[in-house]
């Protein structure tokens, strides 16, 4: 057997304590964002059947094609795979838990996601999505809350280098109309198309628009456009969206071309984008899907999401140069002597029942070396406690930051440790 050390799988990665400091506090601020907005927390399995992704996804999109982890339970032969977005399987929850009986609900989930794409900077094969749906509004000012939401957001965390583009997919009916015509004019010119474009013509003609091909780009450009086909109703729920947005003064640009890798979507689709982070500049990223509902078995229900990608926030947060949270305990505590070390466990115990965050030396060694090591924990105070300590039934308080040392009783500390807290 060999003993080499085994690594993670490619595209999948840890996150070390260092870094998920920034993890906790930027779920934090989430978790209050989505609070201050009536969103209410779900939580899905991470496996669910195959058949849910390809009948919401779409069965010609990358997603399903090439990028799921699927499997056959070795026990009963079930089709499976690791969940690579969050609403199918939102909306299944909701179905089979009826939740859409008496109300519309506004709903959020986060955690990771599962994508076989070529790894790169901004992209993994393990991911994490914060994804928020409200199900059963059909109105553009769901749509607007959705994307005020997420500028609120972007200004909590003092992000300024995101931009806003919207497009409108129209409803079946447009869209019908437009496929049509997308693939009388492609089969018109056969000869200009890609093996990709050639093979998706009748089974997904509207994924050739987002072809990167430079080659076909004039092509595309000349393709027949679906805001030439949309119906009276979607355009003015597009242009309810705008007026809302404009109100609101929250900036945006239409992009026609913007489809989405997803086959749920109607009308209302957005993308929240980055020139900071190259090619995954996609921070965040939704839409309308009215149909999806009925697809997988309910009654028809219109609902609006979105989600983000919490790596692309987090590296994007890193290099946007804000201040982050410091990391690091309260309170270190450091003792020499059996006695000391019994007041020590005591004295950390009773700073705990006050809230504050604290780590109790263990391992023994002198005070200079325990000292070295509270300087590492990041610690605000270092409490001392020796010999003519325990006497006194007092500690010593030390600010890690500089300042004097003090000496108080036992029963005072946790004042006195969070006074001096205050005044650094
Ligand atoms: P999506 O555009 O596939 O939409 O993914 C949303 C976001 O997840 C992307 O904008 C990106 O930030 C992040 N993301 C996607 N793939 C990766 C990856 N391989 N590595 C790192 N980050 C990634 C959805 O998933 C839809 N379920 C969103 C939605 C919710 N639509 C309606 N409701």
């Amino acid at each position: 057997m060999s003993n080499e050390t085994l690594q993670a799988v490619r595209g999948m990665n840890d996150i070390l304590p260092d870094e998920a400091e920034l993890w906790l506090w930027f779920e934090d601020v989430v978790k209050g964002w989505l609070a201050s907005y009536g969103y209410r927390n779900i939580r899905m399995p991470l496996v669910e059947p195959t058949a849910l992704f390809k009948r919401a996804i779409g069965e010609v999109t990358d997603i399903v094609e090439k990028e799921m982890y699927s499997f056959e339970d070795s026990l009963n032969g079930d089709h499976l795979t690791l969940r690579p977005e969050g609403t199918a399987s939102c909306v299944r929850a909701v179905l089979q838990h009826n939740l859409l009986y008496n109300a519309p609900q506004r709903l959020y989930y986060s955690g990771p996601m599962f994508r076989h794409e070529r790894p790169q900077k901004g992209r993994y094969r393990q991911f994490h999505q914060i994804g928020v749906e409200a199900l059963g509004f059909a109105g553009p000012d769901m749509d607007a809350e959705q994307i005020l939401m997420c500028a609120r957001l972007w200004k909590k965390l003092g992000l300024t280098d995101v931009t806003l583009q919207i497009n409108t997919l129209g409803d079946s009916a447009c869209r019908h109309r437009h496929r049509a015509k997308l693939i009388a004019y492609f089969e018109e010119n056969l000869a200009s198309l890609d093996a990709e474009a050639t093979r998706r013509l009748h089974s997904n003609p509207l994924r050739i628009l987002d072809s990167k091909n430079p080659a076909m780009q004039a092509l595309i450009e000349a393709a027949p456009k679906l805001m030439d086909e949309l119906n009276e109703e979607a355009l003015t729920h597009f242009a309810a969206v705008q007026e809302i947005l404009a109100r609101h003064g929250v900036a945006f640009e239409i992009n026609s071309r913007l489809v989405r890798g997803l086959d749920y979507y109607n009308r209302t689709v957005f993308e929240w984008v980055t020139t900071k982070l190259g090619a995954q500049g996609t921070i965040c990223a939704g839409g309308r899907y009215d149909g999806l509902v009925e697809q997988i078995g309910g009654k028809p229900a219109p609902a609006m999401g979105f989600a983000m990608g919490v790596e692309r926030l987090l590296v994007l947060l890193q290099e946007s140069g804000m201040a982050l949270p410091k990391p690091g305990v309260d309170v270190y505590v450091v003792h020499q002597g059996e006695l000391a070390g019994k007041l020590a466990s005591t004295v950390a115990e009773q700073l705990r029942d006050g809230n504050l965050r604290v780590l109790l030396h263990c391992g023994g060694g002198s005070f200079k070396s325990q000292m070295k090591k509270a300087d590492a924990s990041c610690a605000r105070m270092a409490v001392v406690i020796g010999d003519d300590e325990v006497a006194a039934n007092e500690v010593s308080v030390k600010p890690m930051q500089g300042g004097a040392q003090v000496r108080v009783s036992v029963e005072n500390l946790t004042a006195a440790v969070n006074k001096l807290i205050k005044q650094e």
